[in-house]
């Protein structure tokens, strides 16, 4: 006789929301936007837009009235203002700067403004710090341009700095170097586990990445997974505010062991090509789209997000509400 009956709780949806585990919230949800000079549809992510400055405002404002948490801003120069270097990236005229002060402008502190903290989208060779003479990125003269970046952008108006670039001792640099203009209130969104990833495939045409060769010296193999969880412990001792785990769907089991030992909140960056997929099986009538969408970040937060980045976070919030 069969007396445990899993199903009871399933009966009816009063049931169901009853023992709902997880309720997936407008505020937890993070909208990564793409500011330049001028705006342009991105081919590869259908309803993703680079703004524009005045773009950019009215989006900014669209999505804080939808309820979502915060906003992650990245940064598209054009083409003649890239260097070796990456120059513009802490320049106080940069793109990214200004769009930060239109972002502040627009939304004041309604809303949580974020910073990449990278300079891939900035150099001409793509990658995320200086190269050596012979090609190696080289990481401890880069964190000196994290850190005039970080001051960058925090004067500039973000209340976060996300250092994204895999580089050792990011974090510990940037805090001192925040610490050291008087931008301690500034939080440091740490991206710990960064793996080398295909699916960010459709973000390097957001952000016209030039990139020659890989970033497998620096991002990790996604073979990884005790790897993902050192990063972390590493981040949180050089005194991370948050850690991000990117990509997220397909990495939910580092995502739970960070979440496990994290005592700090846990992000989680649903990427460019998770959201293509899912757009072009919609596209193609292959899956239903509003519950793809629904189910990837619910799994995403089952699995221990407190944060989620995501392309969809304005409509999700609108689902949401
Ligand atoms: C690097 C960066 C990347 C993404 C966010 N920050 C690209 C990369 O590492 O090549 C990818 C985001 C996405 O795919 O949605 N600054």
């Amino acid at each position: 006789m069969i007396t445990v009956r899993p199903r009871r709780l399933r009966t009816t949806p009063a049931m169901r929301r009853l023992v709902r585990e997880v309720n997936p919230r407008p505020s937890q949800l993070v909208l990564p936007m793409f500011v330049g000079e001028s705006g342009a549809d991105i081919s590869s992510m259908p309803g993703v837009r680079r703004h524009d400055l005045d773009g950019l405002r009215r989006a900014a404002v669209d999505a804080v009235e939808a309820g979502v948490g915060g906003l992650m801003l990245f940064g598209v120069p054009d083409e003649a203002d890239k260097d070796d270097r990456g120059t513009q990236a802490w320049a106080a005229d940069g793109i990214l700067q200004r769009g930060l002060s239109a972002l502040r402008e627009a939304v004041g502190d309604d809303t949580v403004i974020m910073a990449d903290t990278c300079l891939d989208e900035f150099t001409t060779h793509g990658h995320c710090g200086f190269l050596t003479p012979d090609g190696r990125v080289d990481n401890d003269p880069t964190l000196a341009a994290y850190v005039s970046m970080a001051i960058a952008q925090a004067a500039a108006g973000a209340h976060v700095v996300a250092p994204s670039g895999m580089m050792d001792g990011q974090v510990e640099a940037i805090r001192a170097g925040l610490d050291g203009e008087g931008f301690e209130d500034v939080a440091i969104l740490a991206y710990a586990a960064k793996y080398a990833s295909a699916f960010y495939g459709p973000f390097r045409e957001a952000v016209d990445s030039t990139l020659t060769g890989d970033r497998k010296t620096y991002q990790q193999d996604p073979a990884n997974r005790r790897e993902g969880l050192r990063e972390a412990e590493l981040d949180l001792a050089e005194a991370a505010d948050m850690v991000m785990v990117k990509p997220a769907g397909y990495y939910l089991d580092v995502l739970a062991d960070v979440a496990e030992i994290s005592d700090v909140p846990v992000a989680a960056y649903q990427v460019s090509g998770e959201y293509a997929m899912i757009e072009a099986a919609a596209a193609n009538g292959w899956i239903d789209r509003q519950r793809a969408i629904d189910e990837s970040v619910t799994a995403i937060v089952r699995a221990g997000a407190d944060i989620v980045l995501t392309y969809w976070a304005k409509e999700l919030a609108g689902w949401w509400k």
